[in-house]
């Protein structure tokens, strides 16, 4: 070991409270999914059960292989694992958009979990306001209250938009933190398309919130994010656990910028 932490299995190093740096995508996946079967193991033995946000994109492909892999695959107990999802596109689930659809065929078609235990965000629904409703419900039925009066996974997969959005939840940012609702039904310009997506607050509800970060064109987002931005804050700033942990898994192409200020 270097005095970092880090060893050959696990090379991330911490450079900032809660942002850890691996070398490169496939580091940043391989230690994010040795976390996720930790926390299964651990809510698992505490609560009997492991309530999981998937994050949709790019980015979180390779951990869903990895989980999916006999590696790692034999390590969950995916009887007592749920699967919910942080946000949605408006497609249907065979859609190559579709969250849902990269998430089953890169993991959830691979592992024996209970079809009951994976609870797709239908997005595909003409009334994605009423959809939101049903989903609060579906959470309502899995998950503990907190003492704001939201409910908390035990883990929150989160990427890192170019403009610093997370989840479906995209500046401006002045509304997204007093909301009462649990998951919500945007439109948003920038993608002239409304979306299904978990409230800032229910982010925020969370045991822990794990952001996977990755490639040298989110650099300079990521230094705002972690740094702070002048004016408005960016909504992966206002990501914060009440009771939680926050986490960036960041390769170094996305953490150059940040790299460059500490040396
Ligand atoms: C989505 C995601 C979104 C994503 C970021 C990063 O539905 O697109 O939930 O919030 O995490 O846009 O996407 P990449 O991982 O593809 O860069």
């Amino acid at each position: 070991m270097d005095g970092t932490g880090a060893t050959p299995e696990r090379p991330a190093v911490e450079i900032r409270p809660g942002v850890l740096v691996c070398p490169d995508a496939q580091a940043v996946a391989r230690e994010a999914a040795v976390r996720c079967v930790e926390l299964s193991q651990e809510f698992i033995t505490k609560e009997d059960c492991f309530s999981v946000a998937l994050a949709g994109g790019n980015t979180p492909r390779e951990l869903y292989r990895l989980l999916a892999s006999d590696e790692f695959r034999s390590q969950v107990e995916w009887s007592r694992v749920h699967i919910f999802w942080g946000d949605e596109r408006p497609v249907p689930p065979d859609d190559p958009q579709s969250n849902y659809g990269m998430a089953y065929r890169e993991l959830l078609s691979h592992v024996p979990i209970p079809p009951e235990n994976i609870h797709r965000m239908e997005a595909e629904q003409p009334d994605l306001v009423c959809t939101a409703k049903s989903y609060e419900k579906i959470l309502h039925s899995h998950l503990s209250i907190d003492s704001t009066g939201f409910p908390r996974f035990h883990l929150i997969l989160l990427g890192l938009g170019p403009e610093g959005h997370i989840a479906s939840l995209f500046p401006p940012t002045k509304d997204l933190l007093n909301t009462r609702e649990w998951v919500a039904a945007p439109f948003v310009k920038k993608l002239r398309s409304r979306r299904i997506t978990l409230t800032l607050p229910v982010l925020n509800a969370a045991y822990h919130v794990l952001f996977l970060v990755t490639g040298s064109q989110k650099a300079e987002i990521l230094r705002r994010v972690i740094e702070g931005s002048s004016g408005e804050p960016l909504p992966a700033e206002l990501v914060k656990p009440v009771n939680g942990e926050r986490v960036f898994l960041a390769d170094r192409a996305a953490a150059s910028a940040l790299l460059q200020r500490s040396a």
